[in-house]
């Protein structure tokens, strides 16, 4: 919403690597850059989940020339991720985009292999685009995300940084802050979420992984920073621009108009969210009714 529209490129006959390809949003990016012509490698650890999403991609393939990949390995292992990124590399083309999805709600693990040999080999060819998978309590703390916030948060960071260190060598940067997806992820997530985490995400709905991909796609190609979805997400990422770049002086008056109007809407649900933590503390039972 509100964001320049800056040239798209193209995917067509490039070498699309996403890490996390076997599920959920990951899947869903990996589907739509194979309708756009690209080759795709996807990383995972399950090499049966792997295979299936392997065979799922393969039939959106435009053309004969296009190569999908399966790559069973863990992202945590970075010499092995680096192999098997050199070995693919080398069979199919240069990576062209990165798109880091590899990760679930009880953080705790190394996301982004953005660091190291990668970062090198975009800067060397000079283009490039990197995807990095964040999510709205990347933005804002919030009940119950205490680990999960922290590693998302950190992303920002390492974009805004990456984006300064690789503007000159024409290699792009995209944070994608998700919403609430309906991916089994997400279901997993589910078993184990409080009840007051579930009632304040509540109002922000569920969105389809194929919707969320299709955006993250859109704004990766187009060059642009942050990546969300809906206007509670646009609400709150204009809310937390801070010191993040712009890409457009239209950009920056309508963030410099709206922070302020903004941050009372942001006072009144911040309100809304402690009144929920605050009833379920006094009311311990709420949980069982709910159930
Ligand atoms: N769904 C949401 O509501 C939501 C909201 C905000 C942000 N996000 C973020 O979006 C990303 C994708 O989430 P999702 O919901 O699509 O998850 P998902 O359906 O569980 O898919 C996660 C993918 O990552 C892979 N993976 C996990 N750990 C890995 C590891 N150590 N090495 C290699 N692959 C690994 C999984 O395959 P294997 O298990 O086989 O390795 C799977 O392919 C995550 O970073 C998540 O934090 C999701």
């Amino acid at each position: 919403m509100f964001a320049n529209k800056k040239q798209r490129k193209s995917l067509w006959n490039r070498h699309v690597v996403i890490t996390g390809g076997s599920s959920g949003i990951g899947k869903a990016i990996a589907i739509l850059a194979a309708q756009d012509g690209a080759h795709v490698s996807i990383l995972a650890r399950n090499v049966e989940k792997l295979d299936d999403a392997f065979r799922e991609i393969k039939k959106y393939i435009v053309t004969e020339d296009q190569i999908i990949t399966r790559v069973p390995v863990d992202v945590s292992c970075l010499e092995a991720v680096e192999n098997n990124l050199l070995e693919i590399e080398e069979t199919i083309a240069p990576i062209f985009m990165l798109v880091n999805c590899a990760g679930f709600a009880a953080c705790g693990r190394l996301e982004d292999l953005t660091e190291r040999d990668i970062k090198r080999r975009f800067k060397k060819r000079r283009e490039g685009i990197i995807v990095m998978t964040s999510s709205v309590v990347g933005l804002m703390g919030m009940f119950g995300y205490s680990a999960y916030s922290a590693c998302k948060f950190g992303l920002r960071g390492l974009a805004e940084s990456l984006i300064m260190e690789l503007k000159p060598y024409n290699v792009s940067v995209t944070l994608a802050l998700p919403p609430d997806t309906d991916t089994p992820g997400f279901e997993n997530e589910n078993k184990s979420k409080p009840l007051e985490t579930k009632l304040m995400s509540e109002a922000g709905g569920l969105h389809k992984p194929e919707t969320v991909a299709k955006q993250i796609l859109e704004d990766a190609l187009r060059g642009h920073l942050f990546s969300y979805v809906g206007f509670e997400s646009f609400i709150l990422t204009t809310l937390c621009i801070g010191m993040s770049p712009f890409s457009s002086i239209i950009e920056l008056i309508i963030q410099f108009i709206l922070l302020g109007p903004l941050r009372l809407i942001g006072a009144f649900y911040i309100k809304q969210f402690e009144n929920i933590v605050l009833k379920c503390f006094k009311n311990p039972n709420i949980q069982e009714k709910k159930d």
